[in-house]
């Protein structure tokens, strides 16, 4: 693909390294087991792979929490391999995008080992220290998004410093011009081994307020809730500055950008539409100069109903600004699994919506096999999340278990004994038995990622919005003279479609049901939870 065009037209991939494929047999994933299942992305046909990180980590929040940014930890494998791994992608014409974690550091960083060591040390500044409340309690009210003050007290200096996640990450001072330019290094020495683009972590909430005010209270605040959502983030998440930021990213990355190869900037960014589209950043000479793809995570908190569905999308399109590009992510390691969240049939119709829509999909490993969210027995628990405010429902591990690859022990994901425990149903939902099986939920994916590769309309074409009935969204998208219509029933009901949208005997292009076929003898009537891409 031209240079400009992966990240537009192409579809990115995120691996788990943790859980995707472990060669040496530890139960952990690494960087040699990702190498030898990369032709079974090239025939899934996806064209760029985002891996979650793999840099020296004492794991408290399994590798975001990083102890050296410039090094690949033990458990995953080695620079060398790292090297072959992006070499083995490139050959294969795939894309590898690295996770970026710029707020915090593992508290085992070289650098907080020496900002913590004395209160006159030259790094003191690069984390976030503050003086106790008059009671001696933490410096203002914020909370951690895993539970509690956001604040820690460190007894050898007096002070307490900031963390955004767990006192084991301690945010980096983003203010400080020293910790600015350690970070963007961080970045060219990713770039400078080849690696084609980040994903930047909790991008809206690296830099805090100046004056570290107190958040104001959330009037919405329901007791029960979450109390992470007591508070308004309006002192630490989003603030202006941050778009100063991601600015001078923007700048180290595209440095490295040339005719032959663009880079890429994706933003982990859960916001309200109005200030997620502002990290596309301004226009400068018609080019917009934020990150290329803030996350849009809509769908994945989203109503699974067409009028909603229909409407998000629409207000999607129309907040977007010019020249940007939109993009659609069903699920990730932080969130309840697709195929849990709107069941089997469901899932099948969302892939047909994300692999349909304007805009670059992400898929989510395993989803492409259906994978669900796996209960995990509390003696068996990982996730810090979970374990810090157990029975919330919060912890991640469930949607972070062992990509089933086989029928043979351990689903082939490894010869040991996997960190966490593979799902009931792995010996017959895997990606070999899968690939036998022409109505398998990868065989829909590996159809349409192949159609949306083949139809410029789909990769490149317009979106607009039809009308067809209220249990069914309707799209068509047109690129030059080429016209597809897109139509999914989410409804437990058959769906007539109208003649005037469909004509009589269309041709199918993809359904969800592998028993449909390719010319329809008649009107159009879609089957309960049925989607379906008609050439016109
Ligand atoms: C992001 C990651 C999540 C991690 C957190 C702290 O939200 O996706 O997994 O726990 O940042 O780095």
């Amino acid at each position: 693909m031209p240079a400009d065009t992966w990240w537009k037209n192409g579809i990115v991939y995120q691996i788990y390294p943790r859980s995707f494929q472990d060669s040496n047999g530890d139960g952990i994933g690494d960087l040699d087991g990702i190498r030898a299942r990369l032709d079974y992305l090239v025939a899934l046909g996806i064209d760029a792979v985002w891996i979650s990180p793999i840099y020296p980590s004492p794991m408290a929040d399994f590798g975001y929490d990083i102890a050296d940014f410039c090094g690949i930890d033990p458990r995953f494998g080695t620079l060398d391999g790292f090297d072959a791994l992006v070499s083995d992608a490139h050959s294969r014409g795939l894309k590898v995008i690295l996770d970026f974690v710029p707020n915090h550091t593992s508290d085992q960083h070289p650098w907080f080992v020496q900002s913590r060591s004395a209160r006159n040390d030259p790094r003191r500044d690069w984390y976030l220290w503050r003086d106790p409340a008059p009671d001696g309690g933490p410096p203002n009210n914020w909370i951690s998004n895993f539970g509690g003050p956001a604040w820690r007290f460190d007894p050898t200096t007096g002070q307490y410093y900031a963390h955004s996640f767990l006192k084991e990450q301690p945010d980096l001072n983003w203010r400080n011009p020293e910790v600015r330019a350690a970070m963007y290094e961080v970045l060219r020495f990713w770039l400078r081994r080849g690696v084609d683009g980040f994903r930047v972590d909790v991008l809206s909430q690296i830099i805090k307020d100046a004056q570290f005010r107190d958040n104001p209270a959330n009037p919405d605040f329901v007791e029960g809730q979450d109390p992470f959502h007591r508070w308004l983030m309006l002192y630490n998440t989003d603030l202006p500055e941050v778009q100063e930021i991601v600015l001078e990213m923007r700048r180290v990355v595209d440095a490295f950008s040339d005719a032959s190869a663009s880079r890429v900037l994706i933003g982990e960014l859960y916001l309200p539409l109005p200030r997620l589209v502002a990290y596309y950043g301004q226009s400068a000479n018609g080019i917009l100069e934020g990150v290329q793809l803030p996350f849009n995570f809509q769908l994945i908190g989203a109503e699974w109903q067409a009028a909603h569905i229909g409407q998000l999308v629409r207000d999607y399109e129309a907040a977007l600004p010019a020249g940007a590009q939109p993009n659609w992510v069903l699920g990730n390691h932080d969130r309840s699994r697709i195929a849990s969240r709107v069941g089997p049939e469901m899932a099948r119709l969302a892939a047909m919506l994300l692999l349909t829509l304007r805009g670059t999909p992400t898929l989510y490993y395993g989803d492409e096999i259906g994978m669900t969210d796996v209960l995990i027995p509390a003696d068996e628990v990982q996730d810090p999340f979970e374990k810090n405010k157990p029975g919330m429902g919060l912890g991640r591990d469930p949607e972070r278990t062992p990509m089933p690859w086989s029928a043979a022990p351990h689903a082939g994901f490894t010869t040991g004994t996997p960190w966490l425990r593979l799902a009931d149903d792995w010996r017959t939902r895997n990606v070999e038995a899968q690939s036998r099986d022409a109505g398998s939920m990868l065989a829909l994916y590996q159809r349409l990622i192949a159609l949306r590769r083949a139809q410029p309309a789909l990769h490149q074409g317009d979106h607009e919005a039809l009308q067809a009935g209220d249990d069914v969204l309707a799209y068509a998208r047109n690129s030059g003279g080429q016209r597809l219509v897109v139509l999914l029933n989410f409804g437990t009901t058959s769906a007539p479609i109208s003649p005037a949208l469909i004509p009589r005997k269309p041709t199918v292009l993809a359904s969800t049901d592998p028993a449909r076929a390719d010319v329809v003898d008649g009107p159009m009537v879609l089957a309960p939870y049925e989607g379906v891409v008609i050439s016109m």
